[in-house]
């Protein structure tokens, strides 16, 4: 099925008028590192927190603001406070912003879809790379691109969430932030860091853990988040889930660094993990096959059996 999206896509822009031959290629081939394996200390430690957050930002804004969404609420403790909410769980991804005082952090988190929504949204709409709004990143240079309809996704949150961290920052006197989010949240997420690492005192400490996420821009948008974040900018991927490898590089599009890569898992969760040098590791999800594709490795198990799904919110 996604082999077709894939050809019909290609096939819609093979159709449509010549595009305008880039300025330089921004096609960048595939490298293969050798990965290293990622021990159960990290784990627990920096990755099973963010998946817990981006799991509960599946349940209603009303089951969020509320903090009645069950066991999914219950498994981060009993000391987070939702300082804010936004999003109306439609067109505007529900997004929400937390005090966590177990990690002194505030925590931002956002909404992510179905694999089917997130492998059309990717494929099908606003699939075109456009410029980056510079109004949101002062500082990016002017050759970065992003994917249209993720970008105007972002646009009707990130006003709302700099604003709302600004806040949670003064009210909480936390030093930390931490940026989460799966599929479709979590390229509204990689977004999001950009933006806060750009507008935020350079003294806060920003991490960014996210899961199953698309390619959102070019080479030089892919470099913007390395040279921003750096290490502390971390994107999950698990097994053959087909989400991280589109839309295709062929269009333009570039994962940035920082993938860490489940290969193998059962129902109880990951049992190997490994970390991914580079950008489009082969040795990772770039190395995956088509044929192979699992929508459902969309979902999870992010580790520990986090499935990313709203099917245990009470509501
Ligand atoms: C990664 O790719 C390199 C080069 O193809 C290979 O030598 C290595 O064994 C691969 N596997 C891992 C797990 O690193
Ligand atoms: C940039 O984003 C802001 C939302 O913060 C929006 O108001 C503005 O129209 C966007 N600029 C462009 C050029 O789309
Ligand atoms: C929070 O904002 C208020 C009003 O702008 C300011 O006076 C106060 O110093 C801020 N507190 C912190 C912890 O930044
Ligand atoms: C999953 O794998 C782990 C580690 O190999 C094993 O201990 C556990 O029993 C397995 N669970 C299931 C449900 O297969
Ligand atoms: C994993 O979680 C699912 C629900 O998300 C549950 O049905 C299943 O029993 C769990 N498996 C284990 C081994 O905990």
């Amino acid at each position: 099925m996604l082999l077709l999206a894939v050809l019909a896509c290609l096939f819609a822009i093979s159709l449509a008028a010549p595009a305008p031959i880039p300025a330089r290629p921004s096609y960048r081939r595939a490298e293969s590192l050798a990965t290293t394996t990622v021990p159960d200390t990290t784990i627990e430690g920096d990755f099973v927190r963010p998946a817990l957050f981006s799991r509960i930002a599946y349940c209603s804004s009303q089951a969020v603001t509320s903090w009645q969404c069950g066991e999914q609420c219950a498994a981060v403790g009993p000391n987070v406070k939702i300082l804010q909410a936004g999003g109306d769980d439609g067109l505007i991804p529900m997004y929400f912003i937390a005090s966590d005082p177990d990690t002194e952090s505030v925590v931002v988190a956002h909404q992510g879809t179905n694999s089917k929504s997130i492998l059309s949204i990717a494929n099908d709409v606003q699939i075109a790379l456009v410029d980056l709004n510079t109004t949101l990143f002062p500082q990016a240079g002017k050759d970065v691109q992003v994917h249209d309809g993720f970008q105007k996704t972002f646009e009707r949150t990130a006003d709302g969430v700099l604003s709302g961290v600004r806040d949670a920052l003064n009210s909480t006197g936390a030093k930390k932030v931490l940026v989460t989010g799966h599929s479709l949240g979590a390229a509204v997420a990689s977004m999001d860091a950009v933006m806060l690492k750009m507008n935020l005192d350079p003294s806060i400490s920003l991490t960014t853990t996210i899961f199953g996420l698309p390619r959102v821009g070019n080479q030089e948008w892919a470099d913007l988040v390395d040279s921003n974040l750096g290490t502390s900018f971390t994107h999950i991927t698990n097994q053959n889930d087909p989400v991280p490898t589109v839309p295709p590089q062929l269009l333009g599009y570039v994962q940035p660094q920082g993938e860490v890569h489940i290969v193998s898992a059962n129902a109880t969760g990951a049992i190997q993990t490994v970390a991914c040098p580079g950008t489009e590791n082969d040795n990772c999800s770039d190395g995956n096959s088509l044929l192979d594709a699992s929508v459902a490795n969309h979902r999870g198990p992010y580790f520990q059996n986090i499935s990313m799904s709203g099917s245990a919110c009470p509501f």
